[in-house]
């Protein structure tokens, strides 16, 4: 669905990625890992329309492209889940879901929120992906930070993306909710979307992941399909197991 091939963005001076290769494939979960400064936003940057690479080929579809907007990348299927999620908290739940996309009826100034079918859309929608919100109606705020992420998935699905670009979707979540948001993008790929997943989880990545890249300094250090890694050599290569072993000596203390 989606190929780069030696992509690069510079910020004026600064070289955030080159070089890059990376194909997104329907019904695969693609994960981009990489330690802090490695590049992994900047790269879903350039997937999800907010800057424009700088050097290399993007091609969606085959179709070489350049996108210049979040909505290019919206219209042609591509959704991202921001880390922040861009939720109004007091707002419930249904609401929440149509948030930019509401169904209305009548022309301004008569026109009206069609409230009832919103409600039964959403619920319906979470309903199919197996998400269980209480209530509908409550407000979006009061749900925890799994299940919030869970509604941005079922969104994506709902409006038809073909992509799903999520940012550290686990990233400030327990095990259990984590396992929660995994499940929800195991469900997605079941469905034949594309997904990509950043993360600084290994273990994370192992468990949903069908094709694994690791980023470093803005390059592409490892790039495998799963059964070609081990979870212990994603681990190593992901915080570079010398400096592990070097710091694990650094605080080594008497017993
Ligand atoms: N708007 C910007 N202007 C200048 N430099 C930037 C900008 N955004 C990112 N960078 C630089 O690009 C590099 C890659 O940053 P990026 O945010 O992509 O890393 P990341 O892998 O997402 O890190 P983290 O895990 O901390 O989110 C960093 O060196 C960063 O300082
Ligand atoms: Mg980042």
């Amino acid at each position: 669905m989606i190929r780069l091939s030696g992509v690069g963005l510079s910020y004026g001076p600064i070289r955030a990625l080159h070089d890059i290769d990376l194909q997104v494939n329907a019904g695969e979960v693609t994960c981009v890992l990489g330690d802090n400064g490695a590049g992994k936003s900047t790269l879903i940057k350039i997937m999800s329309g907010l800057h424009p690479h700088t050097a290399g080929r993007f091609h969606i579809d085959d179709r070489e492209t350049v996108l210049r907007s979040p909505r290019d990348a919206l219209d042609l299927g591509i959704a991202t889940v921001y880390q922040d999620l861009a939720v109004v908290p007091l707002m419930p739940v249904w609401r929440n879901f149509f948030l930019g996309s509401e169904l209305t009826t009548g022309r301004f100034p008569l026109r009206r929120l069609r409230i009832r079918e919103m409600r039964g859309t959403a619920e319906t929608a979470l309903n199919d992906m197996g998400i269980a919100v209480a209530d509908i109606d409550q407000p979006i705020g009061t749900l925890s930070g799994g299940q919030r992420q869970s509604v941005a998935i079922a969104r994506a699905v709902h409006f038809g993306a073909r992509v799903l670009i999520l940012d550290e979707p686990t990233a400030a979540l327990g095990v259990h909710q984590s396992g929660v948001v995994l499940r929800y993008i195991a469900a997605a790929r079941d469905r034949g979307l594309g997904v990509v997943l950043v993360t600084h989880n290994p273990h994370h990545a192992h468990l949903v992941g069908d094709h694994f890249v690791v980023l470093k300094l803005g390059a592409t250090v490892l790039d495998a399909r799963r059964g070609a890694v081990t979870l212990d050599q994603l681990t190593a290569q992901m915080s570079g197991g010398d400096e592990l072993t070097e710091l694990a000596r650094e605080l080594r203390r008497p017993a």
